[in-house]
């Protein structure tokens, strides 16, 4: 299992123990446009019992070892400003890391300095070679994320449109144990 808690400068990174559907329905209230062209899940706006009940699987299969799912903090605010994961959605041995962050907290660096300590603590896990962050040719932004973290672009491949920006080419950033210098 990864940390409970990972350090990323003024982030936190902090696993879903369960509870903490209030402040991620009000994070997500306020982030649903900013989410939308990039997130399938917020298509509509989530519900308080659909936040919940990611909560809880995110619980569950945190204990499984399935998914991995942290909440993100900022030592300048009690709110939850991002969420972000490790998941096993690919084959075995790598992993791929997803983030959003807040309407109101982005260009501050939240993503790229979580996207770092998911790197370093996904690499450090038993069985774990490799790590990507994947996201559309047109998500400029999500894509600035693994390029200043010093992933290789591996692969851009036809994939089905998921959410309303999305180009259906999909960019797979890589890093790898032998190559990952971590940040601190
Ligand atoms: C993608 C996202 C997580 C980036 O979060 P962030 O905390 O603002 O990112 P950072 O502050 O760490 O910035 C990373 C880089 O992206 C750039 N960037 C941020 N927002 C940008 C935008 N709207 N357009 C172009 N570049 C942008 C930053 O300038 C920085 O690059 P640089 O230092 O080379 O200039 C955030 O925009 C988001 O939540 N988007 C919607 C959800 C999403 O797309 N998730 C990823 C799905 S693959």
């Amino acid at each position: 299992m990864p940390p409970p808690v990972l350090s990323a400068g003024a982030v936190s990174l902090v696993r879903y123990r369960g509870g903490e559907t209030p402040l991620l329905l009000a994070a997500v209230s306020e982030s649903v446009e900013h989410l939308r062209p990039w997130m399938p899940w917020a298509a509509t706006e989530p519900t308080f019992e659909d936040l919940d009940e990611f909560v809880s699987r995110s619980v569950s299969q945190w204990a499984s070892g399935e998914e991995f799912n942290y909440w993100f903090s900022h030592d300048a605010s009690p709110e939850l400003v991002g969420g972000g994961g490790l998941h096993r959605r690919i084959r075995g041995g790598t992993l791929e890391i997803g983030y959003w962050v807040h309407a109101g907290w982005t260009r501050r660096g939240i993503a790229t300095a979580a996207a770092a300590a998911l790197t370093s603590a996904g690499l450090a896990l038993p069985g774990v070679d490799r790590v990507e962050i994947r996201c559309d040719e047109a998500n400029r932004a999500s894509a600035a994320v693994p390029a200043r973290l010093g992933y290789r672009l591996d692969e851009v491949f036809d994939d089905p449109i998921t959410a309303p920006g999305e180009t259906g080419r999909c960019m797979v950033w890589a890093a790898d144990t032998a190559s990952w210098a971590p940040r601190t």
